[in-house]
């Protein structure tokens, strides 16, 4: 295995995304060497932390997964923190002087990666800093890795690209969507192009429609602020559930890059049908807000910290989905995420046409709690009568194995090392991502507000969703 030499700078250092996820990613990277003793990360935040203390924050985040303590305490040590005001272009003085300082200590050959994790209101004023204070290097590479939203709608997305852009063209911007970052998302090309029966039966001749889900049982915690600007629209349907779209619709990539991948996925994501008007709207997307729980355990959206008592902020979105291409003509793509719902549950189901069966063949990619493949296949009973009956098909990653997969962020950030730009959203793909979502809530304006809440906390959705998919197939309905 190569090893890696670069200096990760990340901006947010003290925030919760750094302690839970980056932390512990950066540290399965060590331990699995790809990254050494070339390597050193320096925290930026606004607290004066000393490298002393960060070093034990560090090893706090990461305490559940160190077998060896003198190798975690090595690890720590290439943590060093600056304290800094991202509009004081000083501090961007001090920040060169120690990358410059370490990039001799540890040998780093000027690879750079500049992580902003902070409000997304601060991205450019940061990537001009680094810009004019020197802080790019032209020894080596210059990458910044971003956390989502990318703009709150396409007209702010193509205004922040501007800015970036004065400091950092497009392909050296990684756009985080995690959903990327998924072991089982990364495996959908090769499962869809890997397997000849797949490939050939992925079609409108064999394809009935297909099911994205993405349930949630949590609520929006303490996020009640953010979530109130964003709804599930803006949170989950425009980067997630639209990505995972692209990926069980696009067309074969003609070879591996990520830039052959990526421009499959944008051809898809340009081709999505925007909806007309507000009959459209009623006949293809549900919107919900979750009100209190049956037993009274959980509270309504509306009573959540820093909600407004009237909301009408949605908490569920159910919608079909069409891809205008002629491949997809007729399969809907239906597709459904909320908060508060009975359980967490990730799926993708293809669902085939069946004329003569019961239940139709069906292909389900299980991505939590279960994480697997599942395929539901006809058989009949064995006794004299021959009752039609289904069966599984399933296979389940064992405990072990998915301790063994890389978790999102280590798989990001190693891409990031590496260069692999296919696990990040390029800006095409955000731009068609926001127009789609800016559609939805252009026409939502203009209609009555919503009757909310219309689904209680743990259920399903609201009790009509089905009729969502019956509309276009009488008998089907969404798998839970
Ligand atoms: C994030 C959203 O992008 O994804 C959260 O902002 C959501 O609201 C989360 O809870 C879900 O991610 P996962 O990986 O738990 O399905």
């Amino acid at each position: 295995m190569e090893k890696q030499r670069l200096i990760i700078t990340l901006f947010g250092a003290t925030g919760d995304l750094a302690a839970r996820k980056l932390y512990p990613a950066i540290y399965q990277l060590y331990k699995k060497g790809h990254i050494c003793e070339h390597f050193a990360l320096i925290g930026t935040a606004r607290r004066e932390w000393s490298n002393e203390y960060f070093r034990q924050v560090v090893l706090d985040s990461i305490n559940d997964a160190v077998e060896d303590q003198s190798h975690a305490e090595e690890f720590v040590s290439h943590f060093y923190y600056q304290p800094h005001n991202v509009h004081d272009q000083d501090h961007y003085d001090s920040l060169r002087k120690l990358a410059t300082e370490l990039e001799a200590k540890y040998d780093t050959q000027g690879n750079r990666i500049f992580y902003i994790s902070l409000s997304p209101a601060l991205f450019p004023v940061i990537t001009q800093n680094l810009k004019e204070q020197n802080l790019l290097t032209d020894q080596g590479y210059n990458r910044l890795i971003i956390e989502k939203p990318f703009g709150s709608n396409s007209d702010s997305a193509k205004e922040l690209q501007a800015k970036l852009n004065h400091a950092f063209d497009e392909s050296q911007i990684y756009r985080i969507d995690h959903y990327l970052g998924k072991s089982l998302v990364h495996a959908l090309a090769d499962v869809r192009f890997g397997n000849t029966p797949l490939e050939a039966l992925w079609n409108k001749t064999y394809i009935d429609h297909f099911q994205i889900t993405l349930a949630e049982a949590v609520g929006v915690e303490a996020r009640g602020d953010y979530y109130e600007t964003s709804g599930v629209t803006k949170d989950m349907l425009q980067n997630h559930i639209l990505q995972l779209l692209a990926l069980v619709a696009m067309r074969k990539p003609v070879d591996t890059t990520a830039d052959s991948l990526r421009a499959h996925k944008i051809e898809v994501l340009s081709h999505l049908r925007l909806y007309e008007d507000a009959d459209d709207m009623r006949k293809h997307t549900i919107r919900g807000q979750y009100g209190q729980s049956a037993d009274g355990e959980l509270p309504a959206y509306r009573s959540e910290m820093n909600v407004a008592e009237d909301s009408s902020t949605e908490t569920y979105f159910a919608a079909q989905i069409d891809v205008e291409m002629p491949e997809w003509e007729g399969v809907p793509f239906f597709v459904r995420s909320g908060k508060r719902m009975s359980h967490k549950f990730t799926t993708i189901d293809v669902v085939f046409k069946s004329e003569d069966t019961e239940e139709p063949n069906r292909l389900q990619i299980q991505l939590e709690p279960n994480t697997g493949y599942y395929i539901a296949m006809n058989t009949s009973a064995h006794d004299f009568q021959k009752k039609p009956v289904q069966i599984p098909l399933s296979y389940q990653y064992s405990e072990e194995a998915l301790d063994n997969m890389p978790g999102d962020y280590e798989r990001l950030i190693h891409d990031c090392i590496l260069g692999y730009a296919d696990s990040f959203n390029h800006y095409q793909e955000v731009v068609h991502q926001w127009k789609f979502v800016d559609r939805i809530h252009k026409l939502w304006a203009n209609m009555p507000a919503p009757n909310f809440p219309n689904y209680p906390a743990k259920s399903l959705g609201p009790e009509h969703a089905d009729e969502l998919i019956q509309r276009h197939n009488p008998k089907a309905y969404w798998y839970s």
